[in-house]
């Protein structure tokens, strides 16, 4: 709410893949501008995979896979794993072997149970519990070898196709028996001959990347560690130890990057990153086995939001801020909306919404709203030097509504009176405002416990000695 043109810029963003860079306060909506925009991007296209590569295992290759194919591509998988049935509709040979059916009372069970829950016998032949005269004294030491040898979890038999002769395979899985026929097997075989791989953005997923106070795997992505260097029988192989990075993962979606000047150097790499709309992953450990493996042209084509503070701004680096406003919008977002109807309305709305999601405090009254109107007015003409207008900082005006909610609550009210607001504005003074209640100002507050060493250093240093307007001060 309160936001107009940074929501337009951001659904022009969205349509039109741009950049946004949104700087303002604390809690005016930032981070809700951001995910926002990714409502409204089409769904992700593309799955990135990284594939074994024979010749040279520590450089693995991408390939890209289109929706549909990798759609198609789940099918076949599918096709290839069997068809399931109820062991009960399985030859009674089959479900006796895969220990689904107890060979002496002829009753199914799950076969994770090795003894039969019906005649507590030994399931299986291969038990040898049958016929020993001591099956009942030794059936618990029995269950124990059976657990460990027993139950096979595959049986090849063949059957009668059509006149032919073909070979079936009855897997066990789970509660369920796996029947594979000749089609399927040969098509598992066909998958196995083709280059290992394993997908390293997934077609399905979320298109909303935050990579707030990331480091820099995160972000850029890593090949992990194998003690065994990828040793081709002992270790794992160089392909499956990539691992995506922030900007990969956000490829075809929004990388939303809040406190921007936090990632301090690593701009750098987000800036290439956005010019080449690709970027290698490689180990970043050197001490580690994954160094020695990249991953070249891994694709990273995003839309970037940043958010900073405005006292930030001078941190974020030129080059970046660059590409943004050439390829993008910079929005400073609004700190306060008029005072009128609408407005009321949309805060109003908004003082609801908090409530219920919040779950434990009861509802305003009428007098409560009225009062957390007034003092979004109050707010707005404090802070913002601003007449006539309603803050936005609207997370500290939902922890107004919350602290409010709690004190009504405490007492038992059926909704929050104007009551319950004037405390909680009192108790929502920031430390700043307590001292200076407390002492008189500021100043004596800070000079009451300060210690001459702490003088020097203290960031309140300018308060104390430089301005004795607190007003000034805080400015
Ligand atoms: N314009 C707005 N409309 C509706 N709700 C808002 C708005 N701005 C802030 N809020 C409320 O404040 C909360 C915090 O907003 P948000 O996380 O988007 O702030 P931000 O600007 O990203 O803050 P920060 O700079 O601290 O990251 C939201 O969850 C929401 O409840
Ligand atoms: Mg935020």
């Amino acid at each position: 709410m309160g936001q107009e043109e940074a929501v337009d810029l951001a659904k022009i963003a969205a349509e039109q893949r741009r950049h946004l860079l949104l700087a303002g306060p604390p809690g005016t909506g930032k981070s809700m501008i951001a995910q926002a925009l990714s409502l409204h991007l089409p769904r992700p296209t593309n799955e990135i995979r990284i594939v074994h590569n024979p010749e040279n295992p520590e450089r693995p290759l991408v390939e890209i896979k289109e929706g549909p194919d990798v759609v198609r591509e789940e099918r076949e998988m599918k096709g290839a794993e069997g068809e399931m049935i109820d062991p009960k509709e399985a030859p009674i040979n089959v479900a006796e072997r895969l220990g689904y059916k107890c060979v002496n009372c002829g009753i199914y069970s799950s076969q994770s149970e090795r003894m039969c829950p019906k005649c507590s016998r030994p399931k299986t032949t291969s038990g040898q519990g049958t016929g020993n005269p001591f099956g009942d004294l030794l059936g618990g030491i029995v269950e124990v070898t059976i657990g460990q040898l027993g139950g096979r979890d595959r049986v090849t038999t063949t059957r009668q196709r059509f006149g032919k002769e073909e070979v079936v395979v009855f897997e066990r899985a789970g509660e369920m028996i796996k029947v594979l026929d000749q089609k399927a097997l040969e098509k598992r075989r066909e998958i196995e001959k083709i280059s290992p791989r394993k997908a390293l953005v997934r077609l399905k997923r979320n298109p909303f990347v935050l990579a707030t106070g990331a480091s820099e795997t995160e972000l850029l992505g890593d090949v992990k560690h194998d003690p065994y260097g990828g040793h081709p029988q002992l270790g794992t192989q160089p392909y499956e130890r990539v691992v995506p990075g922030s900007i990969h993962e956000a490829h075809q979606g929004v990388l939303f990057i809040d406190e921007l000047p936090q990632l301090g150097p690593l701009q750098r790499y987000i800036l290439t990153a956005m010019q080449e709309k690709r970027f290698p992953i490689s180990g970043r450990n050197p001490q580690s086995a994954g160094a020695s493996v990249r991953v070249d042209n891994v694709p990273c084509n995003f839309i970037f939001v940043g958010a900073c503070n405005i006292q930030d701004l001078q941190h974020i680096l030129s080059p970046l801020r660059s590409r943004i406003s050439g390829s993008g919008y910079e929005v400073l977002v609004g700190t306060t909306m008029p005072d009128n109807g609408r407005n009321r309305a949309k805060l109003a709305q908004f003082a609801a919404q908090e409530i219920a999601m919040d779950k434990r405090i009861p509802h305003l009254s009428n007098a409560g709203l009225r009062a957390i109107i007034a003092e979004a007015k109050k707010r707005a003409k404090e802070t913002e030097s601003k007449e006539k207008s309603l803050t936005l900082r609207l997370r500290e005006m939902g922890g107004l509504i919350r602290s409010a909610g709690d004190i009504a609550q405490g007492e038992g009210a059926e909704f929050i009176e104007e009551g319950h607001i004037k405390k909680a504005v009192k108790r929502a003074r920031t430390i700043e405002e307590q001292i200076k209640e407390r002492y008189g100002s500021f100043y004596s507050g800070v000079a009451s416990e300060s210690t001459g060493s702490q003088k020097e250093s203290s960031p309140y240093q300018f308060w104390n000695y430089h301005v004795q307007d607190d007003k000034r001060g805080y400015r």
